[in-house]
């Protein structure tokens, strides 16, 4: 059974990490670290928000592309607040502006796609996972995309590759931890209803993609915190190396 320890959820100010920060707080008591690069402000809302639901929460920022901000983040979650149990690695670069053919993309676009999704959530494995260890339980939820499923479509081939990448990441981790008591998984979201997704495709686009998906909706964050705080918690204790669509039925996307 469950150690008391610290949830330590990434891009945790975005509308997706937020739902899942409340989610583990609510449902799963869990104390949370709210971790996010450059809004604050962000941050601090969902903190307040997880302290709503009577657990510590408060926020720490990082650059995860980097080791030494990483390492850095953990001993300092793990100094003021206890031992990590959980990591929810959610942060990444999204938004039109990265979108781009493969021919036409520059390398700091690809570098910036792959340092922000994968190498963030390979170096917050390497660093969280001692305190699981230690504690002999603990629970990993990567995050992937209906990208990282098919392999991205045109002009998001940095987006499907780094997705891809976290599906083979969260493989390994499952291999190499679960003798530990620690499950390794992976989400996979289709499209969700998030403040980034809306800035960059209009209300006529999203009901139009509705149409593609089987439930005729795309998902609410809520939605997709639901199925993490079930693979953060105890009852998840035989899903390992999984990847779960959380995607309406819609399994190809051109
Ligand atoms: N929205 C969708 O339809 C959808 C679908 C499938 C999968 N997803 C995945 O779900 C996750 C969250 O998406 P979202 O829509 O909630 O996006 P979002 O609002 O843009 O949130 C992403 C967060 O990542 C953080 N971040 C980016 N680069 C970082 C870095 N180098 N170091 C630390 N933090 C960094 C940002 O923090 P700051 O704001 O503080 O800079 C931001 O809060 C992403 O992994 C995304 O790929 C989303």
């Amino acid at each position: 059974m469950r150690r008391k320890g610290v949830a330590l959820v990434t891009g945790a100010g975005g509308d997706i990490g937020r739902a899942e920060a409340v989610a583990l707080a609510r449902h799963q008591k869990m104390d949370i670290a709210v971790v996010y690069r450059s809004n604050l402000q962000d941050a601090e809302t969902t903190a307040t928000a997880c302290r709503g639901a009577g657990v510590r929460a408060h926020a720490f920022g990082a650059d995860l592309r980097e080791s030494a901000a990483v390492q850095g983040l953990v001993d300092q979650v793990h100094e003021s607040m206890g031992p990590i149990s959980v990591l929810v690695n959610n942060a990444g670069a999204m938004g039109a502006a990265f979108n781009s053919t493969l021919v036409e993309m520059e390398p700091e676009i690809w570098r910036e796609m792959i340092e922000t999704h994968l190498t963030s959530s390979f170096l917050c494995i390497k660093y969280c996972a001692p305190d699981m260890i230690g504690a002999g339980w603990g629970r990993i939820v990567n995050t992937s995309s209906i990208h990282g499923r098919t392999g991205g479509r045109a002009t998001l081939g940095a987006y499907g590759a780094a997705k891809a990448g976290i599906e083979a990441l969260t493989k390994t981790a499952a291999r190499e931890l679960g003798a530990h008591g620690i499950t390794s998984n992976c989400i996979a979201p289709g499209f969700v209803g998030t403040a980034r997704l809306k800035s960059y495709m209009s209300e006529e686009r999203i009901a139009q993609l509705s149409q593609q998906i089987p439930i005729g909706r795309i998902a609410s964050p809520e939605e997709v915190a639901s199925v993490v705080a079930f693979l953060a918690s105890d009852e998840a204790a035989y899903v390992n190396g999984a990847v779960v669509d959380v995607n309406g039925g819609r399994t190809e996307y051109l």
